[in-house]
């Protein structure tokens, strides 16, 4: 057995040990594949997990960059629930359609507001004034990342949680000369994350179903 075949059975032996899935996940989760989005979403360890952070932190009101089909949506508008706001954006016009569906189908669009927009430019325009954001989840338009960082500083109370997926890249992020525009901007990323003295920054290597890569999750000073 390779050791990603490995890595992958092990995640595969978890979801069914914690029955980390059921119709509504699965539909989210099988809609990206059946419609041949990129196979990013986040794994059900990692989605149990976001959803864990946000309960912990009482999360009320969350933005996340890149719905895809909205399975880390369904998590997050989970975690928070009723009363609770899950701003997410999704520039894709077939994702976008395809995750109104799936939130829909989860009863979920009393919670999740889906914007179909270049999450950058929504947040400057329409979204400038929210506050209190209590967790930012970056997903989506890496190049983004550190602007995405300087909104979220600006946007969340203290005591907030700022995560971004796939920091790791396979390692990628070691590679100097690798000038890969996502592995850039996570490397510039991770970068501005050791100058920001406002947070204290957990990066978690990650490897299951889904290729060796990372999150990087900073905590905001509860001041
Ligand atoms: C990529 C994006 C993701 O969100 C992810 O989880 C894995 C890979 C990518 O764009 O390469
Ligand atoms: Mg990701």
């Amino acid at each position: 057995m390779s050791e990603l075949t490995k890595h992958q059975a092990v995640e595969e032996h978890l979801i069914e040990k914690f029955r980390l899935f059921d119709p509504h996940l699965d539909q989210a989760a099988g809609s990206v594949h059946d419609n041949n989005l990129p196979d990013h979403a986040v794994s059900p360890l990692q989605g149990q997990f976001l959803f864990t952070l946000a309960r912990s932190i009482n999360a009320r009101q969350i933005v996340e960059v890149g719905t895809l089909a909205g399975y880390s949506t369904i998590w997050l508008a989970r975690a928070v629930g009723l009363g609770g706001r899950v701003i997410s954006f999704e520039s894709d016009a077939k994702a976008f359609q395809i995750a109104l569906n799936n939130i829909r189908k989860a009863g979920l669009q009393n919670i999740v507001e889906l914007v179909h927009a270049p999450a950058w430019e929504a947040l400057q325009t329409t979204y400038n004034h929210l506050h209190p954001v209590d967790l930012v989840f970056m997903d989506g338009d890496k190049p983004n990342y550190v602007n995405y960082l300087k909104w979220a500083l600006d946007h969340s109370r203290p005591g907030g949680l700022i995560i971004a997926d796939n920091v790791i890249r396979d390692g990628r992020i070691l590679d100097d000369e690798d000038d890969d525009l996502k592995v850039e901007a996570v490397k510039a990323y991770l970068a501005a994350l050791t100058r920001e003295k406002s947070l204290t920054t957990s990066i978690l290597p990650l490897v299951g179903i889904k290729p060796y890569d990372g999150m990087a999750i900073s905590l905001i000073d509860p001041k």
